[in-house]
């Protein structure tokens, strides 16, 4: 197979883990005889320093010659602190996510046994726990008519959301649902928003065309809580693009670190894989990050190549790493090793240099 791969690397950690998941495509493509020619681009903090702009035309026109985008991550805190800034990194994600009409951002929560202890969950909560966020990632709030006046004395942002916007996100959904455990939970807040009204009735109507999948429906806010009190009820969860971003937030941690979770954001043409978690600066340019999120989102664009096979082969690689020990400092800050050594080691497995003790 042959596909082109447009590579962001962003801001922070972005860099040094991306180029981790590099190393593992490129062992998968030399023992699976694939071809993988990358491009890199610039998005982000990074690419306003150096052009101005957080998301070049040059960017856009690149992801949209690609088969797939892996990116790092965004965000400086120089941005962060300054309500004046006019330009912000994270303007650029939002861009290119509508620019490629990346509808979808599915969020696998897992855990892993060896892994328990660092969850804030205790171990019982634990068992069992495998689920899927789908967020609507291109509408709603993030995307409404925004302003502040000048006076600085009164903002607002607009909420909108379309059936046909619902629709798009919600069939995936239901899909996902026929080949998991076939439930899926719409998580809104119906008892006040109009939109959310919106969203209920869409989910209604189209549940009989997915009669095999059994539908329920949560406010947010207990959904906030449900995450943490009993998380092993859920199968797929869909909801709107903002609280999609807290409520995988919140999941993400169930895991024992921000750093393992991976991500897909997929609309009609192209799909971008990246980690869940952030540009983490403390961190830029150590070695320390933990390259696991941005691996098993490297992993899931080889889903999306329908390359199965592979993508199970880094997983078990990735897990060979975790069940062995060999773990970034996140998860072990005493006898930790080296974002790129976990790199290696992951690219050897998929090499066959290393005995895989599981199948
Ligand atoms: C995410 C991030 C982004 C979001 C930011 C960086 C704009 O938090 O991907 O979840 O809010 O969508
Ligand atoms: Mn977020």
């Amino acid at each position: 197979m042959n596909k082109k791969i447009a590579v962001i690397l962003g801001d922070g950690i972005g860099p040094e883990v991306t180029q981790q998941s590099i190393k593992v495509l490129d062992a998968v493509a030399k023992q699976y005889g694939h071809e993988f020619h990358y491009t890199e681009c610039l998005m982000g903090a990074d690419a306003i320093d150096k052009t101005g702009n957080p998301l070049p035309d040059e960017t856009i026109e690149v992801c949209l010659n690609s088969d797939a985008i892996l990116f790092g991550a965004i965000g400086h805190p120089k941005y962060d602190n300054d309500p004046n800034a006019k330009v912000r990194p994270e303007q650029g994600l939002l861009k290119l996510r509508k620019s490629l009409q990346l509808f979808a951002n599915i969020r696998p929560v897992i855990t892993y046994p060896s892994l328990q202890h660092l969850s804030p969950l205790k171990a019982k909560q634990l068992e069992e726990v495998d689920f899927i966020i789908f967020r609507e990632l291109t509408g709603g709030i993030y995307f409404g008519k925004k302003e502040t006046n000048e006076e600085k004395t009164y903002a607002f942002d607009e909420c909108s959301y379309s059936r046909e916007e619902i629709e798009r996100v919600a069939h995936l959904a239901f899909q996902y649902a026929q080949k998991r455990r076939k439930k899926l939970t719409l998580v809104d807040k119906a008892n006040v928003l109009e939109t959310s009204r919106l969203w209920r009735k869409v989910i209604q109507e189209l549940a009989p065309q997915y009669s095999d999948v059994a539908v329920d429906f949560l406010f947010v806010d207990n959904a906030a809580m449900q995450i943490i009190v009993n998380p092993k009820q859920f199968d797929v969860v869909l909801t709107e693009n903002m609280f999609g971003d807290i409520i995988s937030d919140e999941a993400s941690v169930i895991s024992g670190s921000l750093g393992l979770l991976p991500s897909a954001s997929v609309g009609n043409g192209s799909a971008l894989f990246e980690p869940i978690h952030g540009s983490y600066p403390q961190a830029a340019g150590k070695d320390i990050a933990n390259p696991l999120g941005s691996i098993l989102s490297a992993a899931m664009l080889l889903d999306h190549f329908g390359l199965n096979k592979e993508a199970q082969v880094v997983r078990e690689g990735v897990e060979w790493t975790i069940n062995n020990k060999f773990v970034t400092k996140d998860i072990d800050p005493v006898n930790f090793y080296f974002t790129s050594t976990i790199g290696d080691l992951i690219a050897d497995f998929v090499s066959n240099k290393i005995p895989g003790d599981i199948n």
